[in-house]
Order: structure tokens, then sequence, then C-alpha cells
């Protein structure tokens, strides 16, 4: 097996919280000896390469973190440019995302599961997780900590099952959390959180509350003029 990893965040590598995910899981893969080769399309000028992997070769996985929740805006574009190829292809996702919740990344999962078939490829799974917003900003050793589980996902997708094996559905972790934490979580995006997201768009020029109605008010969002 000789696998195609794509990184589809539109944020540059080197700050790219997937792109150390990628590394953690290929790292996975070379224990099991399974070749790769990776890509990441936030530099539109590689498309090209990108899409010739694409077409050459049969074991593709595209690892993104969720935007809004789903797919970033970039990657549809990059897709749109994909041509149909048959079922010997096999494509895979890697989603992962900030919020720890399983539940916030199924609407993701959902539409991703549709795409090979547009494609007329197979589908080889979803692996989902959360809890990666603070990759970026720990140090070496603590990124490598943190992204250490998915070298284990890299060694089971070298197995050939991608990820439609039932530990793959395990990794994601809870579903929901329980009852008090989502109140303790709810009550603190109410008040310290939404305070401090009202100082960030203050000094980002916004003159109006975050949770403004403006198709009540009229206001324009951005700097509080009448619409
Ligand atoms: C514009 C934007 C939208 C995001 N939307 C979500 C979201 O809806 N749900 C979520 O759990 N995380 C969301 N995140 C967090 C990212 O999924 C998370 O930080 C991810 O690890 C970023 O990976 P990257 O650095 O490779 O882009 C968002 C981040 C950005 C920048």
């Amino acid at each position: 097996m000789h696998v195609v990893i794509i990184n589809g965040s539109p944020r540059v590598q080197k700050y790219s919280n997937t792109e150390k995910i990628i590394a953690a899981f290929a790292k996975g893969l070379s224990e099991k000896e399974i070749t790769f080769e990776t890509y990441a399309i936030s530099n539109r000028k590689t498309w090209d390469d990108i899409r010739n992997a694409y077409i050459k070769n049969n074991e593709i996985l595209i690892a993104l973190p969720l935007y809004v929740e789903c797919v970033p805006g970039l990657l549809l574009e990059f897709l749109e440019t994909l041509p149909k190829k048959d079922e010997q292809t096999r494509l895979s996702f890697l989603l992962q995302s900030g919020f720890a919740e399983g539940c916030q990344l199924r609407c993701g999962e959902a539409f991703l599961a549709k795409l090979p078939e547009y494609l007329g490829v197979r589908y080889g799974g979803c692996l989902v997780k959360g809890d990666n917003f603070g990759i970026r900003f720990l140090g070496e050793e603590k990124q490598a900590q943190i992204t250490k589980p998915y070298q284990s996902m890299g060694e089971l997708f070298a197995e050939g099952d991608g990820f439609l094996r039932e530990e793959a559905k395990k990794f994601t972790g809870p579903e929901y959390f329980p009852l008090p934490m989502r109140l303790i979580i709810g009550f603190v995006f109410k008040t310290f959180a939404k305070k401090s997201f009202q100082k960030v768009a203050a000094m980002l020029g916004c003159r109006v509350p975050l949770d403004e109605k403006v198709w009540e008010t009229g206001h324009n969002g951005e700097n509080g003029a009448q619409i």
C-alpha cells in the first residue's frame, strides 16, 4: 500500500494542526512499512501536483479540520477540480476539530461520506476526533504527546480496512459531555467567553454586540453603520 495524504486545511502548513496530526499518523504508517507522500492544499500553486497524485494513486486520505461545522471552503474548491475515477481508488478522511464532543463533527462526517460516490471512488471511512484547538500553540514535546494517539490510527490504517473498523469509531471519544459539564461550558460561553469574544471583535473594529440581530436593527455588524 502507498498512501497519498492531502492536508485539506487552508492554514499554511507551518501553523496547521492538521499538519501535526498527519505527521503522527504517517509515523504509524512507517512503523508498519507503508509508504506515503504528503501534500497541502493551502498553497494553490501545488494543486496540479496534488491532482496528479490523486489520479495516479489508489489509496487517498484527505485530512482536514472542521471549519464552521463543515468542510473548509478552500478544500471544496479543490475537490471541484478532481476528475471522476473508479472503485479501484479508495478515499478516506481524517476529520479533526476544536470542540471535543463527537456530535460536533457529525454534520461534516455525513457530508464527507457522500463525496466518494460523486467522484466514482470507494469510501474508506472517516476518522473523527475533536479537542485539537491548542496543538499549534504548544511546544514540540506537548504537541507530540497530544498527537501520539493518531500514530496508532496510522498503524490501524496500515492493516488495510481504512477507518471502517470499530477501533476507528471508538477513537472519537465522548459523543456528548456529561450534563454538569455541558451546563458549566454553557455558562462560561454566555459570560466570560462572550465578553472576551466581544473584546476581540471590538479590537477588529466591530461596534455592535456580537449577537446583534442585524436583520432587525439594520446595523452593519462590521462597523456599526446603518445598512
Ligand atoms: C474559521 C474556523 C472555523 C472553525 N470552526 C470550527 C467548528 O465549527 N467546530 C469546531 O469544533 N472547531 C472549529 N474550528 C477549529 C478547528 O477545527 C481546529 O482548530 C483545527 O485543529 C484547525 O486545524 P488547522 O490548523 O489545520 O486548520 C474552526 C477554526 C477556524 C479557523
